[in-house]
């Protein structure tokens, strides 16, 4: 381990330098078999690289979430305009009809262990074992990592256990910075916490966006997804979308500003039209006035 003296901040990230693209689409992945590839390819669109991911795995540590109350009507609603289920196996199992997963890939909550009435959030186990994950049919396995926190240690060890299982039957695994009440939003930390992740070799990250993403994005050697956060104007969070995907972004795993929109079904269609068809921010706001309107 380096020491830590005379420590210089990284300050070259040669935006305007895009990551040289091999064989592979996904950023990073272009060494991995074959299993892990179709996976990552049912993720990341071949043609676009992005993916929208509804994410409505809330419930595994806030319980029935405002737009959550019923995953077995709000979601079958959304899916016709989604890529990824981000889920636990219990909402999967109970509420979700095996049908809607034909053409969608699952991105399976793997980790738990703390509640909304707990302070810390941070002392997570796998809760979820590899063997499930492939009965699950699971195109990744979704890790959360407390950088920075008192859970930690323990969180590198159950996502370090997950991608050395992962690695082993082709199922990438996809590390989810954690922001707890404590813990700092700034890009500093995000390029460090992105970074870390990718390092012990998650295929996938999930972030938040924030001030000069395309650094964050930039020294991340694999795919960043953006997490949507809390509810935000339908505009701001077209907007949030967008410019994650401008600044180095490849896709979003949205929920609350999907499931809790005025109109969830218009919401969703336009943030596919910015994560696949190249739409706008303004152009995506106009097309979900339209079709909340019609
Ligand atoms: C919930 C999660 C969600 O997957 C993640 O936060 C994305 O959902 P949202 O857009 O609502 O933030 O980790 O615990």
């Amino acid at each position: 381990m380096a020491d830590k003296d005379g420590l210089k901040n990284a300050d070259n990230f040669m935006i305007d330098v895009p990551q040289a693209q091999r064989d592979f689409h996904v950023k990073g992945c272009s060494d991995y078999r074959w299993g892990m590839k179709t996976r990552l390819s049912n993720i990341f669109n071949p043609i676009s690289g992005n993916t929208l991911m509804l994410a409505f795995d809330h419930g595994y540590f806030l319980g029935p979430t405002s737009g959550l109350e019923r995953l077995d009507i709000t979601i079958p609603t959304l899916a016709p305009y989604i890529d990824v289920f981000m889920a636990t196996r219990g909402g999967l199992n109970a509420c979700i009809d095996p049908k809607l997963l034909s053409d969608k890939a699952i991105a399976l909550r793997c980790t738990s262990g703390s509640s909304i009435l707990n302070d810390d959030l941070s002392h997570e186990v796998v809760s979820v074992n590899i063997k499930e994950a492939v009965r699950m049919n699971a195109d990744c396995m979704a890790v959360q990592v407390f950088i920075g926190s008192e859970g930690q240690k323990s969180s590198i060890d159950n996502i370090s256990k997950t991608i050395d299982a992962g690695n082993e039957l082709g199922i990438p695994t996809m590390g989810v910075v954690a922001v707890g009440k404590e813990m700092e939003r700034t890009t500093k930390y995000f390029r460090l916490a992105t970074r870390m992740i990718a390092e012990f070799g998650a295929q996938i990250v999930k972030c938040y966006y924030c001030d000069d993403f395309e650094t964050v994005t930039a020294s991340c050697p694999v795919p960043i997804v953006i997490a949507g956060g809390k509810k935000l104007p339908e505009a701001e969070a077209l907007s949030m979308c967008y410019n994650s995907l401008q600044r180095g972004a490849a896709g979003v795993d949205m929920g609350r500003n999907i499931f809790q929109s005025d109109a969830p079904t218009a919401m969703v269609q336009a943030v596919r039209a910015i994560v696949h068809d190249k739409a706008t921010d303004k152009e995506a706001f106009q097309m979900y006035q339209d079709i909340k309107n019609s």
